[in-house]
């Protein structure tokens, strides 16, 4: 059941929380499935309901920085300024975590991720939730698709693809559109485990710190271990192909008429016979990243056997994007 978010909506989903019942949750980046992230049979059901494997944690979601400290055992310096720079923001940061605290959502490890949605309708849900007699601390939310599938941007997404009976709040269309940086913060600097809206630059410059990614761990402690950043991911029906535009052209051009089965994400329009389905990709990589998802899926639901999508440029501010993208094409 898809809820505008009004007073009455929000006191009803704090309500259902406390009940250990599911919410379809809006954030800036996508929709999330979340639960009440200190009752571990709700979390369980997150687990279930999304079809993830348990080891996979959670993240939890918290109203402010302060909220974070019911879940986090330390904050390095580097973490405090990450929070303080994109907070409320599209930044996880893992921290150690509380002993006892939201083990389920953790999948059992000892750390935590956290973060502090900007999206008004889950900063509304979050203060009354945190406010609620038992209080709510944070709400365990993964993405709301099946395990491997494309995130949700949108409400009729969730309810598209987790069905009609969870409630959902409408926040509308998402903002940010890909899911949030995730930063390792368990260590002597900060380590980007998952790009997102917020850049490796952008860390670096707040941190003072070089972010580096997870493939190049800063000290000589083993890689972090971010189960749930699987090589093949946001999977469509249709197999997704990258390739550079001109290869792209060069092949419709051999294919002619033949190549009404493919669908094309591309950044300039292509020369292909007017059967091909062509999607144009934003010039800039925010308006790339809002609609990545959405494309996505409208092109799979054209029912084309194959999205041939041109590789994004060079350069970290389409990371998120290009990581989407790779990991979409590595599903298939
Ligand atoms: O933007 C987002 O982050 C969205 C919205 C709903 O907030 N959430 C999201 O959650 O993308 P999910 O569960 O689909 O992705 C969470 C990622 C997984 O790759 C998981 O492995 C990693 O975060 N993660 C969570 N807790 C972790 C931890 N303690 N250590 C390492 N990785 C962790
Ligand atoms: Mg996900």
């Amino acid at each position: 059941m898809i809820a505008p978010p009004t007073p009455a909506s929000i006191a009803h989903a704090v309500h259902a929380l406390q009940q250990g019942q599911l919410l379809g949750l809006p954030t800036e980046t996508v929709y999330g499935l979340a639960a009440d992230a200190c009752n571990s049979k709700a979390v369980d059901q997150v687990f279930t309901r999304k079809g993830r494997p348990k080891g996979h944690p959670l993240i939890v979601h918290v109203v402010d920085a302060a909220a974070a400290m019911h879940f986090a055992a330390e904050v390095p310096d580097f973490a405090a300024q990450l929070m303080q720079a994109f907070w409320p923001g599209p930044l996880t940061v893992i921290l150690p975590r509380r002993a006892g605290v939201a083990d389920a959502a953790a999948g059992g490890h000892p750390t935590i991720g956290l973060r502090c949605p900007s999206h008004p309708v889950a900063q509304q849900l979050l203060q009354a939730a945190l406010a609620a007699q038992p209080p709510v601390y944070g709400l365990a939310a993964p993405s709301a698709n099946p395990f491997g599938r494309i995130s949700p941007t949108s409400a009729a997404h969730v309810g598209d693809s987790l069905g009609e009976d969870l409630l959902i709040l409408d926040g509308g269309d998402c903002r940010v559109g890909i899911e949030s940086t995730i930063v390792d913060c368990t260590r002597s600097q900060p380590i980007i485990l998952r790009p997102g809206a917020i850049t490796a630059s952008q860390i670096a410059q707040v941190t003072g710190c070089a972010a580096c990614t997870g493939d190049q761990p800063a000290d000589s402690a083993p890689a972090p271990h971010a189960p749930g950043t699987l090589t093949a991911h946001y999977a469509p029906n249709a197999k997704v192909r990258l390739m550079d535009g001109p290869a792209i052209q060069a092949a419709l051009d051999v294919l002619g008429s033949d190549a009404g089965h493919i669908a094309l994400y591309t950044r300039q329009r292509m020369r292909a016979a007017d059967t091909v389905l062509q999607r144009r990709m934003p010039a800039q990589p925010e308006a790339a990243a809002q609609q990545l998802f959405r494309t996505l899926r409208e092109l799979d639901a054209a029912g084309v056997a194959l999205i041939w999508v041109e590789t994004p440029p060079a350069g970290p501010a389409w990371d998120g994007v290009r990581d989407r993208l790779q990991r979409a094409a590595a599903s298939n």
